[in-house]
């Protein structure tokens, strides 16, 4: 396969995650980065450019202009990564969407519904790929799960408890560096804070395992750390369509919990207990009560998820390993855009579409708390 070629932008100087996804794509080394915008000054961006060895005419001053340079060259970025706070990536996707590039974009996928929605009728509109990196639904052992409910093998789903606890934001007086920064603005944040940085994971997490649908929610946002003015503790009871429940809990002052996504999926058939902190392995439990522990590498493994691990069982693979499926996939699918054999079937990544359901189940959680902690429909 030939290496593709990709921008950047955010993921500048003391940020986090531009740096993990530069990490996560270098892993199978399917695409090279060779432009960016990786932060809101050219001194800045020039910096990291020097040090990842981006040729400075391709380090740029703003989004607008590096879309519109790359989509001029002919040799132009082949898709375009946005790791920028939550408030610019509708217009930094939109920008790259109308210059015909294809783009990966953290979550949450942007702030309002209808923003969402246009990033999805874009990208549909112009032929154009769009991951949301909801980098936890990569894991092998998630990939499994999902493979194993959707064959029908722990029968009809009847409830599901998903929590989402950080710690790193409990103490009066401490926003967490420059990432905490602009989590608990709500200029740089939407008017939500933990329920937009975690439910959306805990959100997206459900769907993607159990492929259940949510139909409506109730949801009671806090504001418990003094001085805090957006939620950083969320609780959300969820009905999905056909009936089933399921208890959604986040929060970042939950001391000793440092970034502990756990979903329990419980079916008539047996129950699934998977947690991302210990994302080796899924413990899954029959109708006898017989308590089966799969680990990744091993034969228990669905196929599918299995053709995801790199190292034999026991040689650990983490969250690097986890973003980097979800690249695997969405590389492969745009080396088959440019040659021709795409087929939607090669998607194995979370969507616009999937992003936007995200963007949904934050706006209904905020109007139902809004208006007294009443159910409210997606
Ligand atoms: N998938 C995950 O598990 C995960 C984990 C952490 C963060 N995130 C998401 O990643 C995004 C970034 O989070 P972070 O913690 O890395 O933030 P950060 O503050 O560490 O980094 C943001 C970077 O974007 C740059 N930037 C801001 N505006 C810009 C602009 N207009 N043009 C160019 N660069 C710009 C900043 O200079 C900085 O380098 C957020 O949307 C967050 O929700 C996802």
């Amino acid at each position: 396969m030939k290496k593709l070629t990709y921008g950047m932008v955010g993921g500048g100087p003391e940020s986090f995650i531009g740096d993990a996804h530069r990490k996560a794509i270098n892993i199978d080394a399917m695409a090279t980065l060779t432009a960016g915008c990786f932060s809101r000054t050219l001194e800045k961006c020039r910096i990291t450019g020097e040090q990842l060895g981006v040729d400075p005419q391709r380090c740029y001053a703003s989004y607008e202009e590096m879309a519109k340079a790359e989509a001029a060259r002919p040799d132009g970025i082949d898709f375009v990564v946005v790791v920028t706070p939550n408030v610019s990536h509708y217009p930094v996707c939109k920008a790259f969407l109308e210059a015909g590039i294809h783009v990966s974009c953290d979550k949450p996928l942007c702030l309002e519904v209808e923003q969402a929605e246009e990033l999805a009728r874009l990208a549909k509109e112009k032929g154009l790929l769009f991951m949301v990196t909801y980098t936890y639904m990569g894991h092998v052992t998630a990939k499994h799960i999902r493979d194993y409910i959707a064959a029908g093998k722990l029968g009809k789903i009847r409830t599901v408890m998903a929590e989402y606890p950080q710690g790193w934001l409990a103490y009066e007086g401490e926003w967490g560096g420059k990432q905490g920064a602009w989590r608990c603005d709500p200029k740089q944040s939407g008017g939500v804070n933990c329920l937009g940085d975690l439910g959306t994971h805990v959100e997206n997490a459900v769907a993607t395992l159990t492929g259940l649908k949510i139909k409506r929610v109730l949801a009671k946002m806090d504001v418990v750390v003094p001085g805090r003015v957006l939620d950083d503790n969320d609780v959300v009871m969820v009905e999905y369509e056909g009936g089933a429940t399921g208890v959604y809990w986040t929060s970042q002052f939950a001391i000793g919990h440092d970034n502990d996504l756990r979903v329990r999926i419980y079916g008539e058939n047996g129950s699934i207990l998977w947690s991302q902190e210990n994302c080796e392995k899924v413990t899954m439990i029959q109708r006898d009560g017989t308590i089966i522990e799969r680990h990744r590498g091993n034969g228990g493994i669905e196929p599918g998820a299995a053709a995801y691990g790199r190292l034999p069982s026991g040689h650990t693979e983490g969250w690097l390993e986890s973003m980097g499926n979800l690249y695997r996939s969405f590389s492969r699918c745009i080396t088959a855009k440019k040659d021709g054999s795409f087929t939607e079937d090669m998607i194995d990544y979370p969507t616009v579409e999937a992003g936007a359901e995200g963007v949904k189940f934050v706006h209904a959680c905020l109007r139902s708390n809004k208006e007294g902690n009443i159910w409210v429909d997606m």
